[in-house]
């Protein structure tokens, strides 16, 4: 047998440790004070702004072979990295659909490095934080204390989870082991024309295919047609389908929009399908004091997919799996290979938590949150998300007051879809001038938008899920998209 030789006696052996812990400490200090500097400034800053070609040529840069002084590494981190964020974090991000982070919860992530625990379970403090953080979040959605849960990367991880449990409930046979050609059956989903791109991606590594996913049209607010989703579930009993699950959004990507979840229920109740909610936009409005009505019935679900690094603004990642029935969810992840045994006291007495998802290794996600939650109290994020709600609606205010501009699509919580109404302009010449108002909202580090098309109709899209956010930044953005659609028509530069 070949067995390693080992070092000579003589041999100094290496650690990654500091041979200095207090020049160490001086620097961390330092980055700390600049860390708190960073994020009390961040209204000065601009929201983003494009790197410069030597930043670029920067990460081009080869393997380090040799070592640095780490003030050097941060250093170059503080020249480079620091002053080019996405921008998320600013009182005027509004793309796409994320959190705006918070300083409690960089610290938890910090922490968590340094206490340095795996979270693939076992019996130690982190451990149980997790699945104390799990149990809080069944508690903001009213979901049964005997549910089980999983924190995960974000809601697309969250959302495979809940359809792979829900899969393999419906499947007919043990899926697992003989895997989905051995279903006697195809089976069919179904959500809205608004399902996220995340459900796509599910059900193609779930092995059923982009077409086992039906999308039922949606009415004037944007919700699943619930007629005609009972109709979808006939015509495919019909043909010869299993229809297994529907999937109900709570606060759709491209505006909000929040499924009848009560009917959705229902429905799944009398036609025996599996009821997956993805509120990873919504799920936590069923905190907020105003609005938590809105996602009435999201308890009654079989499974939900939601996101605390959207509306508790946790630092990224960390979305949420819940699972009404923990052995379904149990029963879709967990193996026991000899090398993860359980023993009855010690290390590996306590719960392995890589038994509910797809991770072996993971990330102490739960402090991050369960500080924030813990210093601010869950009252102060329902009101923060009733805060946004209000905000949504303020600006959808603002938007009908301005002749130039239009709304696009009805505002239900927090994201506004709106346009320039660009004098006369209409099809590709209106989606180009909105395009380039965006961009230059963008550029010149104003505001950051997306845009999306809603139903065919081209628009501006703003998600306020932001603490930062103040009724000063939605006045400005007006402001500015007005003043910006008329320099942009002047010059022609759209065309
Ligand atoms: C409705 C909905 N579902 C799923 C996701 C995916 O979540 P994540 O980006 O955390 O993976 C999003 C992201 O915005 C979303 O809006």
């Amino acid at each position: 047998m070949d067995t390693p030789s080992g070092f000579a006696a003589t041999t100094a052996e290496e650690t990654l440790d500091p041979s200095d812990w207090a020049d160490v400490r001086v620097l961390s200090h330092r980055i700390v004070d600049d860390a708190v500097a960073y994020l009390r400034d961040v209204r000065e800053r601009p929201v983003w702004q494009e790197m410069p070609g030597d930043v670029r040529d920067f990460f081009t840069a080869s393997l380090p072979q040799s070592p640095t002084p780490l003030a050097e590494v941060y250093d170059d981190v503080t020249r480079s990295v620091m002053p080019y964020p996405m921008g998320n974090i600013h009182p005027r991000f509004w793309a796409w659909y994320m959190g705006s982070s918070n300083f409690t919860g960089a610290l938890g992530d910090f922490l968590a490095a340094i206490q340095g625990s795996n979270l693939g379970g076992g019996n130690h403090a982190a451990a149980l934080m997790d699945s104390q953080v799990v149990d809080w979040l069944k508690q903001m959605l009213g979901f049964p204390q005997s549910a089980s849960g999983t924190l995960v990367s974000g809601g697309s991880m969250a959302n495979i989870i809940g359809l792979t449990v829900a899969r393999n409930a419906k499947a007919g046979v043990d899926v697992r082991e003989y895997g989905v050609a051995a279903m006697a059956k195809p089976l069919r989903f179904y959500g809205s024309d608004q399902l996220h791109s995340c459900h796509r991606k599910a059900m193609e590594a779930l092995g059923l295919g982009n077409r086992a996913l039906r999308r039922i049209p949606t009415d004037a607010g944007l919700r699943i047609d619930i007629d005609a989703l009972r109709k979808a579930i006939a015509e495919d009993r019909k043909a010869g389908f299993k229809p297994a699950c529907v999937i109900g959004t709570a606060g759709t990507v491209n505006t909000g929009a929040i499924d009848d979840l009560q009917a959705l229920a229902r429905l799944a109740a009398e036609e025996d399908l599996w009821f997956h909610v993805d509120g990873c936009i919504g799920a936590l409005i069923a905190i907020a004091p105003e609005n938590a009505h809105r996602v009435a019935g999201i308890e009654r679900a079989h499974s939900i997919a939601l996101d605390p690094h959207k509306w508790l603004h946790a630092p990224f990642e960390v979305g949420c799996a819940l699972v009404r029935d923990g052995a379904s969810h149990r029963n879709a992840f967990a193996v026991t290979p000899e090398y993860l045994e359980s023993t009855p006291r010690g290390l590996a007495s306590g719960q392995w938590l890589h038994d509910y998802g797809l991770q072996t290794s993971r990330g102490f996600r739960a402090l991050k949150v369960w500080m924030a939650l813990k210093e601010h109290g869950v009252e102060k994020f329902g009101r923060l998300i009733d805060q946004n709600i209000a905000q949504g609606c303020t600006l959808a205010r603002l938007i009908e007051a301005e002749p130039t501009l239009e709304l696009t699509a009805p505002t239900s919580i927090n994201i506004v879809c709106f346009r320039h109404r660009g004098d006369g302009l209409t099809g590709e010449a209106l989606k180009a001038l909105n395009t380039e108002i965006m961009l230059r909202l963008q550029e010149e580090g104003i505001a950051a938008l997306s845009d999306t098309t809603v139903h065919g109709q081209h628009c501006l899209r703003v998600a306020i899920n932001n603490h930062r956010t103040r009724r000063e930044d939605l006045d400005l953005l007006v402001r500015e998209t007005v003043r910006l659609g008329q320099e942009i028509s002047k010059s022609g530069a759209a065309r």
